[in-house]
């Protein structure tokens, strides 16, 4: 944790060139809306090829392919929870979502790494509650996988973005 740099941004994530991106992808990993599109679209139709071996993927987990087309070396496919109320495992879910995501991005030798603000779209999960987890949970295992040299959460709006400088003690101006 205290050489890794964790910092929050405002961008489109299929254009940042980090060594993965993390996409917010559904059980089926075969395409989607959203942020899911997106990354689809800039990587090319390899990525879809890329993921139909993979057999899916469970709520909470992580799958890497190559990011074929993007900037971004590699994807790191991870599917959040569908906000249900909060009392159905969502916030553990979620979490995992974060832990597993650097888990492999560690266990491949990765340095970078970008998240977008994972369930927070179509998936529902209010994003206050959603960025306290991602940061809380970023943190916690920073302590453990000391190789990775930067996170950066990649917000899409101006409004996610502050929820993120406050929770990191950054600000922009
Ligand atoms: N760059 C960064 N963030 C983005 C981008 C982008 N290009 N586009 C959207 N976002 P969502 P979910 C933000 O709905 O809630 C898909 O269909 C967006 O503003 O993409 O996890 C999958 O296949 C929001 O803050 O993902 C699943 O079926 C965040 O990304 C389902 O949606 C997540 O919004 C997953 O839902």
């Amino acid at each position: 944790m205290p050489n890794t740099t964790v910092r929050a941004i405002e961008a489109d994530i299929t254009t940042l060139a980090v060594d993965a991106i993390v996409n917010a992808a559904n059980n089926s990993l075969l395409g989607g809306g959203g942020v899911d599109g997106a990354i689809h679209r800039a990587a090319g139709p390899e990525l879809l090829a890329a993921c139909r071996p993979l057999g899916g993927c469970v709520t909470g987990e992580a799958k890497l392919t190559p990011g074929f087309r993007l900037p971004a070396r590699f994807v790191i496919h991870t599917v959040g929870p569908v906000w249900r109320g909060g009392t159905r495992g969502e916030p553990e879910q979620l979490a995992s979502c974060y832990r597993r995501s650097l888990e492999v991005a560690s266990a491949h030798g990765l340095g970078s790494i970008a998240f977008p603000n994972i369930s927070t779209g179509v998936y529902g999960y209010p994003p206050a509650d959603a960025a306290q987890i991602a940061v809380a949970t970023v943190r916690d295992t920073l302590q453990r996988l000391t190789d990775l040299q930067e996170v950066v959460f990649c917000c899409f709006s101006a409004a996610q973005l502050e929820l993120y400088e406050a929770l990191l003690g950054q600000s922009s101006v």
